[in-house]
């Protein structure tokens, strides 16, 4: 069942709302956790320094928040999500994993934020970007709040580049997916969704595209797991 543009939000806000509790554990099972490796790659490749100020859109638990804030203590880190289940769960596990100290808390779209031009040096966004209604505003929003020189690094979910690698990975997504999401969340639905969604989302050409028409002046990707996801670095001149 594809989802109404019209009725996307409520619905993004009842699949995430529904999976907080259990969102963690459902993102090691299905990646296998490869996710973790995903994140630190995209940290790599962000190249921080230790002062900047750093904004996570659509942080949920906080996974690519704590990695910065372990690493670079001095950076001042606005953990951000629309969704204020999966921010509580983030801003609890901050406190629980000590990594809460550099981070601020912010309930927000990150398709209209509250934050003055040019605020920061640094935006990620992590399999945030295919949830949002308005994604052109989105990115548009993400090049108003960084600095100049700022960088964007989006991760998210992408389009295999081999066609047997692709077939392979439909069955896994629209198989095992809702199995394993039933099995370990009590919740079909939600991960019927991520599915669907992923699908819907522009690949890593169109995204690319996206980027630049939003006013951003550099943009390249890289291709993670065959293009099952891509890091998109961009870059506000
Ligand atoms: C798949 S989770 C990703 C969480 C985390 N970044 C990670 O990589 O594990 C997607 C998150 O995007 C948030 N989200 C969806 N639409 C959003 C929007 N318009 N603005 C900000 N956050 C949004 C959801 O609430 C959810 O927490």
């Amino acid at each position: 069942m594809a989802v109404d543009e019209k009725d996307k939000s409520t619905h993004v806000g009842e699949v995430f709302s529904s999976v907080a509790e259990n969102y963690d554990i459902m993102n090691d099972a299905m990646s296998i956790g490869m996710h973790r490796l995903w994140k630190k790659i995209l940290v790599e490749l962000a190249s921080i320094s230790d002062d900047e100020m750093v904004l996570d859109i659509a942080s949920g638990t906080g996974d690519i928040a704590k990695l910065i804030s372990r690493e670079y203590p001095n950076t001042k880190i606005f953990m951000t999500d629309i969704n204020m289940d999966m921010l509580s769960e983030g801003r609890d596990r901050s406190i629980n994993e000590s990594f809460y100290k550099n981070c601020h808390f912010c309930q927000l779209s990150g398709e209209k934020m509250p934050f003055k031009n040019r605020t920061f040096d640094l935006i990620t966004i992590g399999f945030g970007l295919r949830n949002f209604t308005d994604k052109e505003a989105g990115l548009r929003e993400m090049r108003r709040c960084l600095k100049q020189n700022g960088k964007l690094l989006i991760l998210e979910f992408s389009k295999p580049t081999n066609h047997l690698f692709s077939k392979i990975y439909d069955w896994y997504s629209f198989n095992i997916l809702p199995k394993l999401g039933a099995l370990l969340a009590n919740d079909s639905d939600s991960y019927q969704y991520l599915a669907e969604s992923i699908r819907m989302h522009p690949d890593q050409e169109a995204l690319k595209s996206m980027i630049i028409e939003s006013g951003f002046s550099e943009c390249k990707f890289y291709n993670l797991l065959n293009g099952v996801v891509s890091i998109h670095v961009a870059y506000e001149k």
